[in-house]
């Protein structure tokens, strides 16, 4: 009830908690309705662009332009097109355009500033050639570096150092033959006990730590019931596994108990056999949202329907919680609810690799059972020593305040940087506590626009359009750091200046507008009526 008498603000609108005795704090989320004027000019700017495609393509296939994609060799023109589909006409004619936006080359530490190398393009955007002069001191307002772990200097630096006098970079070995360090083994208690789990496991990549190990935890016959907004990796993992997937609304709960009531009282299609297990797949924050998971409904859920929950903390680790323990952590849960914690080491850790974390049968299982700890080589000790020294600064084992310094750090700049983009007036997306910051741009002509003006003020952003995000929700991302210091969140001042003629009318125009809120409403009212008191989710 009491988050629900927050005063409203008038830039945002929240999305309703409809059980609020499940959270132990506000929950706050907001997303804009694109204003329909935007809508259809964005709509009209790739009308344009795909029709300038198509009479392009049209001039490249009578060789009246020269196409430098991948396109089929003469000798294969009797062939039906292996490259010819609807993503590579839009790299062809869309991404090229602005594709100096992305890949640049750093050269140097992504930390709250970063050395770029200067690249220019004489073929419009088709290939690059370095000038030789470097851009210094770039804001980075786009590595996930969220806690400030990607150092050169500093005590995990010194103790990486420090390993691979000892070690060297390689080990030439999967964990199961020569790979297996007593590093690793210091590093999977440490991370077990961080996360307050029986027990851990590690892998050399994030991404694989997904796609390799949820195949060795479903199969065909088993029913995922995946995010809509999950990541490429969560996806990956989820077909290859050959278990059905049915995919649920964004974070909307009304969506996901829905799809467990129809598995529950339909069963597997034409057979109608009971699913063989059901698992529900979902990340801390979202990544491109800046949407935090509703983990204590979700639990509650996969109580009541006897669903396993896989939970991907790549962003939502170290960077949430007043213990940087993630979702979990943030919503004060038991760990003992999730029964596959994943996560990855490249953000808040500034290393590599991920790690799955649960119960100790389970991690036995994954060892002799995920390709990826059988048959990957193990991860680097620099990368292993990076990961425990950061982790233990976390937990305040290293016997100083600094890693407590760092996640306040970083939750005082979440909310400073968020409210002044809201006090301008851009329309930003996502959690009040998500370090994660979208600000709509909406129009494919403002993505490049923005990221290149914006780097012309030494400011380096990710933008963000279709396919990774929807087609008239194009967006630029920021990421805060606990390395960021007040005066470098103050490119605010930077953003204003670009502002103009690029985003601000638009922040405006909505303001002016009735706007509706993302998974909210009746509608989104979960179905179950009684609520759940935390913890005690099953009949
Ligand atoms: C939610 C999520 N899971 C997994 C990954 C893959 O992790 P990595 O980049 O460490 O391989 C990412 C990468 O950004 C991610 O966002």
């Amino acid at each position: 009830q009491q988050f629900n008498q927050r005063p409203i603000q008038q830039h945002v609108n929240h999305n309703v908690v409809r059980n609020p005795s499940l959270y132990n704090k506000p929950f706050v989320e907001s997303y804009e309705e694109t204003p329909l004027l935007v809508a259809v000019l964005t709509y009209m700017g790739y009308g344009i662009l795909t029709i300038f495609g198509y009479l392009r393509d049209f001039m490249r296939h009578w060789n009246i332009e020269k196409c430098s994609v991948a396109r089929e060799r003469d000798e294969q023109k009797d062939f039906v097109p292996l490259y010819q589909d609807f993503e590579n006409f839009y790299t062809r004619n869309l991404y090229t355009r602005i594709r100096d936006n992305w890949n640049r080359p750093l050269c140097g530490v992504p930390g709250s500033k970063m050395d770029i190398v200067e690249q220019v393009s004489h073929d419009y955007n088709r290939t690059f050639q370095n000038t030789g002069k470097i851009m210094r001191d770039v804001i980075n307002m786009g590595s996930y570096n969220y806690l400030g772990f990607a150092e050169n200097v500093g005590q995990c630096a010194d103790a990486a150092i420090q390993v691979t006098e000892k070690y060297g970079s390689g080990v030439c070995g999967t964990r199961c033959e020569m790979g297996n360090l007593d590093i690793h083994q210091e590093m999977e208690e440490l991370v077990a006990r961080f996360l307050g789990v029986e027990s851990a496991l590690t892998f050399g990549m994030g991404f694989a730590t997904n796609s390799m190990n949820i195949p060795a935890l479903a199969g065909k016959g088993c029913l995922i019931l995946s995010d809509e907004l999950n990541h490429a990796s969560l996806v990956l993992g989820a077909r290859l596994s050959g278990s059905t997937i049915r995919v649920f609304k964004h974070n909307n709960m009304v969506s996901l108990e829905k799809l467990l009531r129809d598995a529950i009282v339909h069963g597997q299609p034409r057979t109608h056999r009971p699913w063989k297990k059901l698992l529900i797949v979902v990340e801390g924050i979202y990544s491109m949202e800046g949407s935090i998971v509703r983990l204590p409904e979700v639990i509650a859920l996969k109580k009541r329907y006897k669903a396993f929950l896989y939970l991907d903390e790549a962003h939502s680790i170290g960077a949430l919680g007043p213990n940087g323990k993630g979702v979990v952590d943030y919503f004060g849960l038991d760990p003992k609810d999730v029964d596959i914690m994943m996560g990855t080491f490249t953000k808040s850790f500034g290393a590599a690799g991920g790690y799955i974390g649960g119960k100790r049968e389970l991690i036995q299982y994954l060892r002799s059972h995920s390709h990826s700890a059988v048959y990957a080589t193990s991860m680097p000790p620099p990368v292993a020593q990076q990961i425990i020294t950061s982790m233990t600064t976390i937990m305040g084992e290293d016997g100083t305040s600094l890693g407590a310094d760092r996640l306040r750090q970083l939750s005082e700049n979440t909310t400073y940087f968020r409210r002044k983009l809201r006090e301008m007036g851009f329309i930003i997306y996502g959690n009040d506590d998500s370090p994660v910051v979208p600000m709509m741009l909406y129009m494919p002509a403002k993505i490049g626009a923005f990221g290149r003006e914006m780097l012309k003020r030494n400011i380096g952003t990710v933008v963000v359009g279709f396919p990774a995000t929807p087609i008239i929700e194009s967006r630029a991302r920021f990421c805060v750091s606990a390395a960021h210091t007040r005066e470098t969140l103050d490119v605010v001042r930077g953003v204003r200046g670009v502002s103009g003629p690029l985003v601000r009318p638009l922040a405006r125009a909505s303001l002016q507008r009735p706007s509706i809120h993302r998974a909210t409403g009746p509608e989104s009212t979960p179905l179950f009526n009684t609520p759940f008191t935390r913890g005690i989710g099953a009949p």
